[in-house]
């Protein structure tokens, strides 16, 4: 049985595989309609999320299956003191496949351990999210045409940003990515990732203005500032506003300079920016369920041919 814990669960050739099904899914929705016929997927979300949980539970639907789950943490026994190991064994039960998503870093790998069906971080905490990279990657290669040789500038809160961290774990792995960290002081990216990055010999710049770098840039990802993980709201509202990307700006980048967000965009992208071609973070959202679709057939060992 595999889990989707973090990417280096899969082979960059199971990445490509798992990429290369997401788009025959894009392109012939109908073949896979009865695909997961008679299968559930349990969306267990103890955050709250829009796209995360509705792009799972939309997917499982798209292939026919049924979903079930709950949205919060005092939707579920949790509220009166269940651990997660004892609900993914109950949960087990009732469904064919899980997502779970958790404040607490590392909840879905112990869910994993206690499972006796799939398990899909759907994020945990500040550390990782795993199916959001899997969008990102996707959107990418779909825009690009490739996922090797780029200059990404990743801007805003590097620190606490979970799909920050997935997406640079993962963006390293391929061949000549060079990375661009804008942030505060404050929300630097973690010394983790430096490390492994310096350990590789990849190459990476860290800076503190947009406007500096924006022109050498062949793609921006913006992030919000995580207010739910800063311990005092005085230095939330403090950044909060630090980074906006405005029309302004982006005639200074390059014609091709794509800009993803995971989403919820909170004020770093100006809504005027989303009439430009180049704004692709709700084409992202539409990945996502192609992907997540991909995702749920691989671990549950489905082929269609
Ligand atoms: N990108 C993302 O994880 O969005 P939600 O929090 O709405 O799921």
């Amino acid at each position: 049985m595999r889990h989707c814990i973090t990417p280096s669960d899969f082979t960059l050739k199971e990445l490509d595989d798992l990429f290369d099904l997401a788009a025959d899914i894009e392109k012939n929705p109908e073949k896979y309609a009865h695909a997961c016929d008679g299968k559930k997927i349990a969306t267990l979300f103890y955050e709250p999320s829009t796209r995360t949980r509705l792009s799972f539970e939309a997917a499982m639907m798209n292939l026919g299956g049924k979903a079930l789950g709950f949205a919060g943490a005092s939707q579920s026994s949790a509220a009166k003191g269940e651990s997660v190991a004892d609900t993914i064994r109950v949960v087990s039960c009732f469904a064919d496949i899980a997502a779970i998503r958790h404040n607490k870093e590392g909840a879905a790998l112990v869910a994993s351990q206690f499972s006796d069906i799939p398990v899909i971080n759907a994020g945990d905490g500040g550390h990782e999210h795993p199916t959001q990279t899997l969008l990102d990657m996707m959107t990418i290669r779909q825009l690009k045409g490739r996922l090797s040789n780029f200059t990404i500038g990743i801007c805003g809160d590097l620190k606490f940003g979970r799909t920050v961290h997935s997406l640079v774990k993962t963006m390293a792995r391929y061949e000549g990515v060079h990375f661009v960290f804008i942030s505060p002081p404050e929300l630097k990216v973690p010394d983790y990732i430096i490390d492994l990055l310096d350990e590789k010999g990849y190459t990476y710049e860290e800076c503190i203005k947009l406007e500096d770098v924006i022109t050498k840039l062949d793609l921006l990802y913006m992030t919000r500032v995580q207010r739910e993980r800063f311990f005092n709201e005085e230095d939330y509202i403090r950044l909060k506003d630090f980074y906006v990307l405005t029309e302004k700006l982006m005639r200074s980048a390059k014609k091709d300079m794509y800009v993803l967000h995971p989403l919820p965009r909170v004020n770093e992208i100006s809504v005027e920016v989303d009439k430009d071609p180049r704004a692709a973070y709700f084409k992202q959202v539409q990945y996502g369920v192609y992907v997540r679709m991909a995702l749920i057939l691989t671990l549950l060992g489905i082929r269609v041919d």
